[in-house]
């Protein structure tokens, strides 16, 4: 692997990195204050983040500086104007922003500061994944660290800037990942996504101007702000820019989080960054980016990890989360894993979601138990066809049927030998799980 530059973990291995002394020695808030001082005007700010083309990094990869532009012109529509960040984190596999939440607290205020000043939002709503406590108690602390420093409140660092930042901690609901969801559960109501149009900007947060970012979407702001777009847009490959975060998790020696700048392989990251494939085994199969993309094989693991060259290989970056399965590994058992979670996690508004999930996740239990029948294989195929793509409020049903449709097509030969063996040949010895379907 070519050598490369780090920047999104430096400060993560300082001690007491979640403290506001550390994070000033080692040129923290510099960028806000560029903002703030020099000045730049908020449609600078934004001409910097359009000129990196950072992407988002929540799982859709949407341009950020394009996003931020959608929110109306403060001069024609002056209504309260909001930032809600998503720190939900619950995509199966993904676990990047609990690394900057704990351990890097104040480069996400500082993010956030600087985004609020260029969408002029006055607030910022920053939304935990409600078992992250760590993350939450480590932002908590370093918000009143920021607010006593007057990084926060009415005067941010002694000018006109006014910004306020509020925790909210979730309550263990996928669904609250969801931008809209997770609107909704801010407004105290049940997380239950809203249909698009209208979209955040025009109709967000009590009905106001919203923009949503992901944690290390936001994370990424100081940087270019201080370094420049240009500099942002000198790494990585021709549609994908920057460093980004990998969660790579499951049949690996060295599963963590790690910093990579977009154009490394898989299998760079598989044999030099996470140590290989335990066991000696070889990888079957893998996520790239959490359980809600297509799975790719051992063999795939020379594409390139970026946006482009994962869409051509007709799955998707995701969050970045491999998750990599070994030889030895039963795809039915996954299968019934990951159906049985997006079931659970279906908010039930849209009945292909509804009902596709329950049925999904119904089948192939039964396939991974030995119980399944001849026509299961095209039933989980019609049904998944049925639920994807963009046929219901948000992307949950198509998040639980991308991953079925790659199933089918990569491994219908194991799922049928469980069928017609009565019983899953890979099976991990197994004691059933109460409350199974
Ligand atoms: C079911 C579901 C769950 C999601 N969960 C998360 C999440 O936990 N964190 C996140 O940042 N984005 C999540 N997203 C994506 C968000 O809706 C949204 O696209 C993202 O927060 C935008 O931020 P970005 O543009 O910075 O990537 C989820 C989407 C869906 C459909
Ligand atoms: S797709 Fe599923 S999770 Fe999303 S709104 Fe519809 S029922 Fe709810």
């Amino acid at each position: 692997m070519k050598t490369f530059e780090r920047y999104l973990l430096n400060r993560t291995t300082l001690a007491n990195s979640h403290t506001l002394a550390v994070y000033k020695a080692n040129g923290g808030y510099a960028g806000l204050e560029k903002v703030l001082k020099k000045p730049m005007t908020p449609a600078e700010v934004i001409a910097e983040m359009k000129a990196s083309n950072l992407r988002g990094r929540g799982g859709a990869g949407f341009p950020c500086g394009m996003k931020w532009s959608f929110m109306p012109d403060p001069t024609k529509d002056p209504r309260p104007r909001y930032l809600a960040v998503n720190a939900d984190e619950s995509e199966p596999g993904t676990c990047k922003d609990r690394v900057l939440m704990e351990k890097d607290p104040h480069g996400l205020i500082e993010g956030c500061l600087i985004a609020a000043y260029a969408i002029r939002a006055q607030a910022v709503y920053i939304y935990v994944r409600g078992e992250y406590r760590e993350s939450y108690d480590r932002l908590l602390a370093a918000i009143d660290e920021a607010r006593k420093a007057g990084l926060i409140g009415k005067r941010v660092m002694d000018t006109d800037f006014a910004c306020e930042i509020w925790m909210h901690k979730g309550a263990g609901a996928y669904i609250c990942g969801e931008e809209t969801g997770l609107m909704e559960s801010l407004e105290g109501k049940r997380g239950h996504p809203r249909p698009k149009p209208p979209f955040p900007a025009g109709f967000g947060l009590w009905g106001q101007p919203t923009t949503v970012n992901n944690v290390e979407t936001i994370f990424n702001v100081p940087f270019i702000v201080q370094k420049g777009g240009a500099w942002f847009a000198s790494i990585g490959t021709a549609n994908s820019k920057g460093n980004f975060l990998v969660g790579i998790s499951g049949h690996v020696n060295k599963p963590g989080v790690y910093e990579l700048p977009f154009g490394v392989t898989a299998r760079e990251i598989v044999d030099e960054v996470a140590g290989g494939i335990w066991k000696g085994r070889k990888c079957k199969a893998w996520f790239p980016g959490g359980s809600s993309c297509a799975l790719l094989l051992g063999a795939d693991l020379d594409v390139v990890l970026d946006h482009d060259s994962l869409k051509a290989k007709g799955s998707s970056l995701g969050t970045a989360a491999m998750v990599m399965m070994d030889d030895a590994t039963s795809m039915a058992r996954v299968m019934e894993i990951i159906a049985r979670f997006y079931d659970h996690e279906s908010c039930g508004q849209c009945s292909q979601c509804r009902e596709g999930t329950q049925w999904l996740a119904q089948i192939f239990h039964r396939i991974a138990t030995g119980h399944g029948v001849p026509e299961d294989v095209a039933t989980l195929e019609s049904l998944a066809k049925g639920m994807a793509p963009g046929k219901t409020i948000c992307a949950l049903s198509d998040a639980a049927a991308i991953p079925t449709l790659s199933a089918v097509r990569l491994f219908r030969a194991e799922l049928e030998e469980c069928i017609t063996k009565h019983k899953d040949p890979l099976a991990p010895s197994r004691v059933e799980y109460a409350g199974a379907h």
